[in-house]
Parts: structure tokens; sequence; C-alpha cells
């Protein structure tokens, strides 16, 4: 799939990789296509397409955003036509919001025809990066963590589960449609309360276990 990055960041970067390795064309749609960011992914990736913001939403059938979450409905208005593409809403607006809106989520939804998917914004860059732990007390045999989602389009979640597991998540759970996307930010909030407030690190995940 061509997929395009808006926020060549942490989070932006670290799918980048992950979605580059399963062979999927990854397009960087940059504010500055010479900031730092972007220079050190294009270093990782040397295939990386560079364009501006509206040629990558042009470009691309996905587009990953993975910017402050305040800048939503300034993004909306660079994007012109997006119908028939998937909307990967990966922000969590927990201190800034895109205003009027509660989530950058609700921007796009609301602001354009895209199919629009909540997913990728419940764990650390680092869990996307790599996704795969030890068993607990096996130092040979390993497991996968989860990714969650959330959204009104069917199409959208099917994209998203899909680059979940190309991106190695184990599986990707639905939280259920758009009136659960602020509780997906809220399980967010979960753990960056654990890794940050509550002093665990990073480096840990949530998965499901079922019997
Ligand atoms: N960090 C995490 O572990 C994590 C996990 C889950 C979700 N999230 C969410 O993901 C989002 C990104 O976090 P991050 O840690 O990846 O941030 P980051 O490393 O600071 O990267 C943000 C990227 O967004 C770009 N950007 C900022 N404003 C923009 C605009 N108006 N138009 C286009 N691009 C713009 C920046 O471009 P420049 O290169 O020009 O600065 C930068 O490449 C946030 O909403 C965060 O809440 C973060």
């Amino acid at each position: 799939m061509k997929i395009t990055i808006i926020g060549a960041g942490n989070v932006g970067g670290a799918l980048a990789q992950q979605w580059a390795k399963k062979g999927h064309d990854i397009i960087v749609g940059a504010r500055n296509p010479e900031s730092d960011k972007v220079k050190k992914l294009k270093e990782q990736l040397p295939n990386l397409s560079i364009t501006d913001v509206p040629g990558g939403v042009r470009t691309g059938e996905v587009i990953l955003v993975a910017t402050p979450p305040q800048f939503a409905v300034e993004l909306t208005r660079e994007w012109g036509a997006v119908a028939g593409k998937v909307i990967i809403d990966a922000t969590n607006a927990i201190r800034l919001k895109p205003t009027p809106y509660a989530t950058a989520f609700h921007a796009f939804e609301d602001l354009t025809k895209g199919a629009v998917v909540k997913c990728f914004n419940t764990t650390g860059f680092e869990n996307m990066a790599n996704p795969e732990y030890n068993l607990p007390g096996s130092a040979d045999a390993s497991i996968c963590i989860d990714m969650f989602m959330a959204g009104d389009s069917a199409e959208g979640k099917e994209v998203a589960k899909q680059l979940a597991i190309d991106a190695g998540f184990e599986d990707c759970y639905d939280f259920g449609g758009s009136d659960k996307v602020e509780l997906l930010e809220q399980f967010a909030l979960s753990w960056i309360n654990l890794a940050i407030f509550q002093g665990m690190g990073r480096q840990f995940a949530f998965k499901v276990l079922h019997r």
C-alpha cells in the first residue's frame, strides 16, 4: 500500500520502518522536508519519498497522522479531497485539544470524507518499533503485544487491523465505534500514567489473554 506519514517523529518514524519492512511504499508529507526528523528517517529508509503535506495526502492510499493533536483542523485545510482514503489518527489530545473538537479523530471525521479510524495511539513508540516481548520467565520464547482501534468506519478498521499486524502486533482489538475514541485515548493515558507518572518506564505493554 502507499502509506503517507504526516508527522515523521517518534510514532510516524517507528511505524514507517515497520511497514517498509513489509513492502509498503512510505511517503512523508512534511511541513518542513528539511527537518532533522525527516532527514533521520530518510537515512534509515533510503527509499522513502518526501513531499509536502498536500502532496503526501494526494499520493497516499492511507494517511497516518502522528502530529501533535492541536494541528488537526489546520491540517484538514491543506488536504483537499480525501474521499476514498483511509485516515488513521494516532494522536492523543491529552493536554492540548484541536478546538472545538475533543480529539483529532473527531475533527477528521467531521471535516473530511475519508474513512477515519483511531489506532496506534495506545502504547509508546518503542513498542511500535518493536512489539515483541520475551515470555515471562523465558529467554527463548516470545509473544507479540496487541494494538487497539475505534471508529465507525468498517473500511478504516479493516485497513488499520492489517497494518497493525504488518507492524508486528499480534492482533488489533476493536474498541467499538466513534463513541469509543475518547475511551481509547483514556486507555493511552493509562499506559502513560504507568510509564511516566507511576515511574514504571516505557518498556512494557498491554496484552489481551483469552481462555
Ligand atoms: N511518543 C509516543 O510514544 C506516542 C505514542 C502514541 C501516540 N502518540 C501521539 O502521537 C503524536 C506524535 O507524537 P510523537 O512522539 O511521534 O511526536 P514527535 O516525535 O514530536 O513528532 C511530531 C511530528 O509532527 C510533525 N508536525 C508537527 N506539527 C505539524 C504540522 N502542523 N503539520 C505537519 N507536521 C507537523 C513534526 O514535524 P517537524 O519534523 O517539522 O517537527 C514531527 O515530525 C502525538 O499526538 C502523541 O500524543 C505518541
